[in-house]
């Protein structure tokens, strides 16, 4: 089994499995007078049985909490739910929450976990392609408050982070591949090798090949691991991560959540791209290549039935603003990525036209 250690003031470990045999293992006779809670949504229920049969014999007490899968979900009544249902099962600072799901669940869960008891430990299982190549890794831990996405929320590093690729086989199509924009994402801001890998393997990615999977994820945890490791709390470089996020989230806003956030990262690569491509950074060949890879993983690269001026504004409404201006990420070439404070208001317009083919 594949292991990676994020050194962060507390390391931890990312595993890479193809089950969940191996997760007892991670725990030593210590966590024999612990709980754990596993969390899971409606979906990821399923991996109840398999998950706590695991751990049972690892931990004092094994108990459980589900929530309803979905984004909407994602906010600090569900967080309270979690409380309560930990507060009736009597943990204590020692003990452990685990999130066993997507994005949702485990930005959820670890914020649970920091805010319980003023913090204590979790772990990551998880169960799709998005969380094991970014969300699950760096502890940024979070909810949704009213309209705003993430705005509630904290750093806090999980201790351990254990994926199952077999999970990935039990994914929604369209949802197993909204993952893939954030593989193509660490393609353009860091390694553009991983490119060439997506190009030769198309066909391959689609049907869920372990192996290819294996290799995307991996390559991804390390590119994040390296990046966590220099800035764990996103003073600078961490910001690159978010290249094609902050148009994105605008449009996942404005789109009312109907489109995947995969789907709306690779919206707003695109229109990134364009800005880049405008400021003489990438060529044009490099975003049709773009549009052509992020095409061939069923990922949108147009938009229809938005506005550009409200994309605009919520795009500045974000919370990735620094004195006024929108903390954007540009590509200085393919494979290397830039933080800009400068893009002007008429060049993110010419980003956001990009994708509504305006
Ligand atoms: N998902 C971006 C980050 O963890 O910084």
């Amino acid at each position: 089994m594949k292991r990676l250690t994020v050194n962060n003031k507390e390391a931890y470990d990312i595993l890479f499995a193809g089950d969940f045999g191996g997760l007892g293992n991670e725990f030593n006779s210590e966590y024999k007078d612990k709980k754990i809670m596993l969390i899971f949504d409606s979906n990821t229920e399923i991996y109840k049985d398999a998950v706590s049969k695991e751990l049972s014999d690892v931990f004092g007490e094994v108990h459980t909490f589900t929530f309803t899968a979905g984004e909407k979900n994602k906010n600090l009544d569900t967080v309270m739910d979690i409380y309560e249902a930990a507060i009736k099962a009597h943990f204590e600072r020692k003990d452990l929450f685990a999130a066993c799901g997507g994005g949702v669940c485990g930005d959820m869960t670890g914020f649970a976990a920091a805010t319980y008891l003023r913090g204590i430990k979790f772990i990551q299982i998880p169960t799709t392609l998005l969380a094991m190549c970014d969300s699950s890794v760096g502890g940024k831990t979070g909810v949704d408050f009213r309209a705003y996405k993430n705005m509630v929320g904290a750093f806090h590093q999980p201790s351990l982070v254990y994926m199952n690729m077999k999970t990935l086989l039990s994914l929604p199509d369209r949802e197993y591949l909204s993952g893939m924009g954030e593989v193509v994402k660490y393609g353009y801001i860091y390694d553009s090798s991983m490119l060439d890998i997506i190009k030769d393997n198309f066909s391959a990615i689609k049907h869920k090949d372990e192996r290819i999977l294996s290799e995307l994820i991996y390559r991804s945890c390390d590119i994040k691991r390296i990046i966590v490791e220099q800035d764990p709390t996103e003073k600078g470089v961490r910001a690159i991560l978010n290249f094609g996020h902050t148009i994105g989230h605008a449009i996942e806003k404005l789109m009312n959540f109907k489109l995947l956030h995969g789907e709306c990262v690779s919206l707003g690569m695109v229109a990134a791209g364009r800005i880049s491509v405008n400021r003489g950074l990438i060529s044009e060949d490099d975003l049709t290549d773009m549009k052509k890879i992020l095409q061939a993983l069923d990922l949108p690269v147009s938009l229809k039935g938005a506005d550009a001026n409200e994309i605009l504004a919520v795009t500045k409404n974000d919370k990735k603003m620094e004195k006024g201006k929108v903390k954007f990420i540009l590509l200085d070439s393919v494979g290397k990525a830039v933080i800009d404070h400068t893009v002007s208001d008429e060049e993110l317009l010419s980003g956001i036209r990009e994708v509504l083919n305006d």
